[in-house]
């Protein structure tokens, strides 16, 4: 199990050689990463979310999931700006009798005494059965998994968005929504997928691309300004990977040739000078013409929030699946939970 060995040798190995540091006895443990997911854990994700929304419908199923992880407690440390993620993590420890803290401001904890982040946490981690944890430093959620697993304190950590780097859950409630979208139309295998806006610095986008890896013949567009195109680690992954991408920069050609657009905001809160402002982003907004072009099965998603990218009119069309993802982001997430601790067989078998 890698013990004793480097942060800083750790650090740079490839994601697939991370894999194993991240499980615990052959089970899933941390989630840190979407290198770390194969297609049979992604397939039965997705079938243990359905399973327990279906179960969450009747009183008695309610009660039986709130039974599941009585007792256990989470800390939600989200030091970066989050709503969504963190309401709908703390809804899914909700659903599963966990009971949770949070942190959400560094200001008024011991940090502000000088004591370092990786004290911070190492110091709740003594508190509490589960971590989830939004940092504005890449490879910071990995950092504490390994710090843990190396003073062998068995809490699992889950990644809820690590700087421009990734959002591996976030990219399990996108599959989920790909999954059932194309349940009745030979599933997400063979789809073509555009990834619009800022692809530089959007971690949703890389979480997902690094997923979807794992289903046959998907063919990913980038349509993206050219100094906010997909960033070369991701690429040379993907073709690593044989799977095939294209780069864009004009939506209106892509919009008629795919299954599902994916939509972004700029990510400007990663500006160093203000770069953002010289680039004409309406470019990469989903105009409402789009609607006559788009394919009648298509699908139009967005990882929220928005600001123009996606005009409100677009909500009502059967092909916006945006306030769909928010609510399948809980049910995964109450899944990954389910299967952190080991619950998915109890819950395949109610
Ligand atoms: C995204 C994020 O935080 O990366 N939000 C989310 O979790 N749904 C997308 C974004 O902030 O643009």
């Amino acid at each position: 199990m890698m013990r004793g060995i480097e942060w800083e040798t750790f650090r740079k190995l490839r994601g697939s050689k991370k894999k194993e540091y991240f499980l615990r006895n052959g089970n899933i443990f941390h989630v840190i990463m979407s290198q770390q997911f194969d297609r049979k854990f992604l397939d039965e994700i997705c079938e243990l979310a359905t399973k327990i929304r279906g179960i969450s419908k009747g009183n008695k199923g309610v009660r039986f999931l709130q039974s599941l992880l009585q007792g256990k407690r989470a800390m939600l440390y989200f030091v970066q700006p989050s709503t969504r993620t963190f309401l709908s993590f703390m809804a899914a420890c909700q659903i599963l009798g966990i009971q949770c803290s949070e942190v959400r401001d560094t200001s008024t904890s011991s940090e502000v005494k000088g004591e370092s982040q990786e004290d911070t946490v190492r110091t709740f981690s003594s508190y509490v059965d589960l971590i989830i944890m939004r940092h504005p430093q890449a490879g910071f959620a990995e950092r504490i998994a390994f710090l843990l697993n190396q003073i062998g304190r068995p809490v699992p950590v889950i990644n809820a968005g690590s700087g421009r780097d990734q959002h591996p859950t976030q990219a399990l409630l996108d599959i989920y929504t790909l999954h059932r979208s194309f349940e009745n139309y030979g599933g997400i295998d063979g789809k073509k997928i555009a990834f619009v806006g800022d692809l530089l610095r959007g971690r949703t986008v890389r979480s997902l691309a690094y997923l979807l890896r794992n289903y046959k013949g998907v063919k990913l567009y980038f349509v993206a300004p050219k100094d906010l195109q997909m960033g070369e680690d991701l690429k040379e992954y993907l073709r690593e990977q044989s799977v095939d991408f294209e780069e864009k920069d004009d939506l209106e050609e892509v919009i008629p040739l795919v299954d599902a657009v994916y939509m972004t905001r700029i990510q400007d809160e990663y500006d160093e000078a203000g770069e953002s402002k010289r680039i004409d982003y309406s470019k990469y907004h989903f105009k409402r013409e789009y609607l006559k072009i788009l394919p009648p099965n298509a699908i139009i998603m967005h990882p929220l929030p928005r600001r123009e990218e996606i005009p409100v009119e677009i909500d009502e069309d059967k092909r916006a699946m945006y306030w769909r993802q928010v609510r399948n982001g809980m049910w995964v997430r109450v899944a990954l939970i389910a299967k952190i601790f080991r619950k998915d067989r109890d819950i395949m078998e109610y």
